[in-house]
């Protein structure tokens, strides 16, 4: 199975020193990318900036900004069985890009900003891709309800929702506890390590798309 995978935060620049960003650690992400290739699948791991290490075998390509992260998945997408977004893409970037560095003047100072483009909610309806789609959902409140909202308005297969409100779980912390929404059924992972709750990702995306490869064969 060739599978694509985004991690991380984008950064979305102000001026030549200063960026739009969040906590994304890109842990999730990378540890999803190194789960799939322990298992010997070809993985694409599309990540904004990090401090971690490139997992083995892994295929990498770093971006910066949301239109870079957009740009990287629409040219390798239509290659891939699966892709997950995992990525914590920024939704809105500066209209303008400052030259050279802002100058403290006024007592405020407002940025105009425009939506950056859904990579997620493109994947079916403009890169086409037809493979299994499982797609993140960062949420503070009305966790299944929010994500199963994202499930059908992105096309998605599944659904993997985090509750980011909590402490010790979600951005930037070694552990997760997600709640899988696919179409049929929710199924919720207790909290663990980001690394076992991936393999355990892996190994349930793997029959999941499987099945969905068997279900194509029998049409
Ligand atoms: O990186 P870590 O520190 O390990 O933290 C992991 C995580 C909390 C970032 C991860 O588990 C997570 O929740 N990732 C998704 C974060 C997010 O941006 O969620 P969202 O609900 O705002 O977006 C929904 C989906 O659309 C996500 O799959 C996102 O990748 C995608 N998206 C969002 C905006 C955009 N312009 N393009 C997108 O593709």
């Amino acid at each position: 199975m060739k599978v694509l995978i985004t991690a991380g935060p984008t950064r979305e620049p102000i001026d030549p020193v200063r960026f739009l960003t969040n906590r994304s650690s890109g842990r999730m992400g990378y540890a999803l990318a190194e789960a799939f290739a322990r298992r010997e699948e070809q993985v694409l791991l599309i990540s904004g900036p990090t401090q971690l290490d490139i997992p083995d075998h892994v295929d990498f390509i770093p971006v910066e900004t949301a239109q870079e992260m957009y740009d990287a998945v629409a040219h390798y997408l239509p290659q891939m069985d699966a892709a997950i977004f995992c990525a914590a893409v920024a939704d809105y970037t500066p209209v303008s890009v400052a030259s050279q560095k802002i100058k403290k003047s006024a007592d405020t100072l407002t940025l105009e900003l425009k939506k950056t483009p859904d990579i997620l909610g493109s994947a079916r309806q403009v890169m086409g891709f037809r493979g299994y789609l499982v797609g993140f959902a960062a949420e503070t409140e009305n966790l299944e309800e929010n994500a199963r909202i994202k499930l059908e308005r992105k096309g998605c297969d599944m659904i993997i929702a985090n509750d980011v409100s909590q402490a010790g779980i979600g951005f930037d912390s070694a552990e997760n506890e997600v709640l899988l929404v696919e179409s049929a059924e929710n199924t919720a992972l207790p909290r663990d390590t980001k690394e076992h709750l991936a393999h355990h990702l892996a190994d349930i995306i793997s029959d999941r798309w499987l099945l969905k490869v068997k279900a194509r064969e029998l049409l």
